[in-house]
């Protein structure tokens, strides 16, 4: 998936494209911007190795040069697919990158003929749950005291479902 993204002073071509371990170091360098517990190249090295585990990124292609912008990794099997992770580069946020990058998961998801997908989030993260909820995402659990921030407090995870079919 190509398009000419207009949110900047000049068009810049962002391009959608299935995940492969080629990507784990830009996935491990994002991913502890975002969060306090980051997973490392080796993690996601492994994961991706993994035939349930697929995933998709997003890069900005300028003059040339790509640069990965953010990334969802999912896993599927019997039916039902999971979110393990997803992240937008800080200054990417609020341009629909991050709807993006779930509308492939969960069209590949669909086309898998998987029937669920489930995920977790933080109860305080406003800005994934508000996705989550765009996409028909809906609260099904919640798990107390699930994270801890940078901080020490603890918060619960929310456990969002989204059905397929
Ligand atoms: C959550 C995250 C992936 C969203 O990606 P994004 O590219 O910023 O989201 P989008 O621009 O595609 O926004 C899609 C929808 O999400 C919601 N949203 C996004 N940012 C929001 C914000 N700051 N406040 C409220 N709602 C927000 C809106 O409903 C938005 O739709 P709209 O633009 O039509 O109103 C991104 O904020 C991120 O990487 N956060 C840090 C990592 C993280 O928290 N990951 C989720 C762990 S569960």
């Amino acid at each position: 998936m190509r398009w000419p993204f207009l949110g900047r002073l000049w068009p810049i071509d962002v391009v959608v494209d299935p995940l492969d371990i080629s990507h784990t170091r830009h996935m491990a360098d994002l991913h502890a911007v975002s969060f306090s517990r980051p997973w490392t190249d080796g993690e996601f090295h492994d994961m991706l190795g993994q035939q349930t585990v697929f995933g998709f990124v997003a890069r900005e292609l300028t003059w040339g040069k790509s640069k990965v912008l953010g990334f969802v990794l999912a896993r599927g099997a019997a039916g039902e697919a999971e979110i393990l992770t997803i992240t937008v580069a800080p200054d990417w946020q609020g341009h629909g990158l991050g709807r993006k990058l779930m509308d492939a998961v969960l069209r590949k998801a669909h086309g898998e003929r998987i029937e669920s997908v489930f995920l977790e989030v933080d109860e305080t993260n406003a800005p994934a749950i508000a996705l989550y909820r765009k996409l028909g995402f809906f609260q099904v659990g919640g798990r107390p005291d699930y994270y801890r921030d940078k901080a020490g407090r603890r918060t619960a995870a929310l456990v969002m479902r989204r059905d397929l079919r």
